[in-house]
């Protein structure tokens, strides 16, 4: 949510910028803007522009239109007032001196606004961010530093912040809390960033900024200070992916890169973690004492990653017989959960940022439990706060709408089931190897399905007009249908809804009118009998019906539904790693037939850093 970037060194850095904002623009992209030191003007030039991140290039002439070395950018998802250019970040000092980029929310702006302009100080934006930049001038005597310093002692809230001071055009200044923030070191030239997306093209040495610290970055080197300001000396971290990962290599979309990547995903995720027929997690910080011991877990993520702690629930619970909870992460923080020191508590989140998983996440360890994080972003805050991390290995995803990184995690958290489930003795071993089996094929089987997205591109054009569509299934079904009438609504904004089949009855069925699409999901073997009442139930009042079902009960499913997709038999706790992929791929083709932005869909960001 918002990203930012911040070069020094001694290329023109205006083109760096908007280059840097360009792999930051899935963080938000309602307006972006630049604040660059330029010794012609002898001060601070900043442009700043309502709309995509091309608006503000085309003003800048792609960044011709700016002369200087050192500059902050920022790429906008609107919090305290409205997408505008005066809105937009930098957000300057009265002066024009100071201009700072914010990603996060001041929360006690109001009070530090109403401090200031008693002060005299007059406000140009609705920004909480404004006051930053103010507040830090009204402490400003000479040294930025320790402007900065004096104003974060009054600052409450979230922020990562970039600041550019007129007065001191060899530095730029990095603050980080609760928000993210990597310094990317260059010889001659430094970076400050949201994410390592926007500096890998120039470095891959990187360091992770931790809660509370500032930098200073200089062309030569970067000094990074703790809160008491004193000096700290950081590990640097080299990013081990390439450019490519990030770039579409020919796709139109990244979401369609990132569906056809997720064999790969998949095999990341996997492979090294079967060993010798078994489970196998390197470092993994929970001993077989702490599973014995573990009385229940709660499962607590955001959007896509709540839905794969729905499938993970079905799953564990099957495999564990222990009680397994499954929150949104909004909702834990607030509702006093019942944990115990012997209560796991499994934080999903791909970006390893979002700010309601994060809070839950210090709920979790306030209350005494233990917390495990299955996360994609390597060194991203819920990833450092964990007791223990488990990496999903997806290579970066920047689509707004998830998936390889759904699909990874949820291939994470299977893994992890099963290896409890041996631990507790729970499981045949015949069954345990069997399902092992099965998930080194897994990544072959989602080849396969991914091969047939002819019929889904097909179905897609016959139903894209449908202003309303129901995704029914039981028990896996259902949790698989949670993500894909999400998919379908991010990307495509046509209204969705999942139903446990079973729960039509008792209300929803009244919608169903003729020509009502209706997703029927009839994976789960067992469960396929009550599946096709369901279908027959909404048959028999109008509806259209596409069904996801299994090769083996292809036959049965095309009596009654309109079409069927398939996917290869399965061990159960694998069908929704399959069956996914054709509602992704269905949300997908629907977006493009209706001229939607897939990559950027209007409203959302990738990742949520405010309540
Ligand atoms: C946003 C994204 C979703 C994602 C959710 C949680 O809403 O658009 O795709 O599932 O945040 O994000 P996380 O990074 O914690 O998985």
């Amino acid at each position: 949510m918002c990203g930012i970037v911040g070069y020094i060194g001694k290329e023109q850095v205006a083109p760096i910028l908007l280059e840097g904002l360009s792999r930051l623009e899935y963080r938000g992209y309602d307006s972006a803007g630049v604040a660059v030191y330029s010794e012609k003007e002898g001060g601070l030039v900043v442009k700043k522009t309502k709309g995509r991140l091309q608006v503000l290039s085309d003003v800048l002439q792609g960044g011709a239109a700016l002369d200087g070395t050192v500059g902050i950018g920022h790429t906008r998802w609107a919090t305290h007032g409205a997408p505008s250019d005066v809105n937009s970040h930098p957000q300057v000092s009265r002066s024009g001196r100071i201009a700072v980029v914010h990603n996060g929310i001041i929360e006690n702006y109001v009070e530090l606004k109403a401090f200031l302009i008693d002060k005299g100080v007059p406000f140009v934006s609705e920004t909480d961010t404004e006051v930053v930049a103010q507040l830090v001038e009204y402490f400003y005597k000479g040294d930025i530093l320790q402007a900065v310093y004096e104003s974060l002692h009054l600052i409450e809230g979230a922020y990562a912040l970039g600041i550019l001071c007129a007065d001191a055009p060899d530095q730029l200044i990095a603050v980080r809390k609760d928000n993210p923030m990597i310094l990317g070191y260059g010889d001659g030239f430094n970076f400050m960033a949201s994410d390592v997306t926007a500096v890998i093209k120039y470095t891959r040495d990187v360091v992770y900024m931790d809660n509370g610290e500032l930098a200073i970055l200089t062309r030569d080197g970067i000094q990074c200070y703790n809160s008491m300001m004193q000096p700290v000396e950081k590990e640097i971290s080299r990013v081990d992916w390439e450019i490519d990962a990030a770039e579409k290599g020919g796709y139109e979309h990244f979401m369609f890169k990132e569906i056809m990547e997720q064999p790969d995903a998949l095999r990341h995720a996997i492979f090294p973690r079967i060993r010798d027929g078994e489970v196998f997690f390197e470092n993994f910080g929970l001993d077989e004492d702490y599973i014995r011991r573990m009385d229940k877990i709660y499962i607590v993520a955001c959007g896509s990653s709540y839905h794969v702690g729905m499938v993970g629930k079905y799953n564990i619970e099957r495999l564990l017989r222990r009680p397994v909870e499954v929150a949104l992460a909004s909702e834990f923080r607030y509702m006093d959960p019942i944990l115990t020191d012997h209560t796991l508590v499994i934080v999903i989140s791909q970006s390893g940022e979002t700010l309601d998983s994060m809070a839950a996440l210090r709920e979790a360890k306030r209350l005494g439990a233990t917390v495990l994080s299955i996360v994609n972003v390597v060194g991203s805050s819920i990833a450092r706060e964990s007791d223990v991390v488990l990496y999903t290995w997806a290579g970066p995803e920047i689509a707004v709408a998830t998936t390889k990184a759904y699909s990874t995690q949820l291939a994470v958290l299977d893994l992890l089931a099963l290896h409890f489930a041996r631990v507790l003795g729970t499981i045949e071993l015949g069954e345990y190897r069997a399902t092992l089996d099965e998930f080194l094929l897994l990544p072959g089987k989602l080849e396969t399905v991914l091969a047939d997205r002819d019929q889904v591109q097909y179905l897609a054009s016959q139903y894209f007009n449908h202003s309303s569509v129901f995704f029914i299934g039981r028990n896996l079904d259902y949790a698989m249908g949670l993500e894909g009438s999400l998919k379908l609504k991010e990307i495509s904004y046509i209204h969705s809804e999942a139903y446990a089949s079973g729960e039509l009855k008792h209300g929803t069925i009244s919608l169903i009118e003729d020509g009502t699409l209706v997703f029927a999901l009839g994976t789960c073997g067992r469960l396929f009998e009550k599946a096709m009442s369901n279908v027959v139930e909404v048959k028999a009042r109008g509806a259209d019906v596409l069904a996801v079902t299994t090769e083996s009960r292809r036959e049965a499913m095309a009596r009654t539904a309109d079409a069927v997709m398939t996917i290869p038999d399965t061990c159960d706790m694998l069908l929704p790693s399959l069956g996914i992929a054709h509602l992704q791929l269905f949300a997908y083709y629907v977006a493009l037939m209706r001229g939607c932005d897939i990559d950027k869909p209007r409203n959302l960001a990738k990742s949520v850093t405010v309540e």
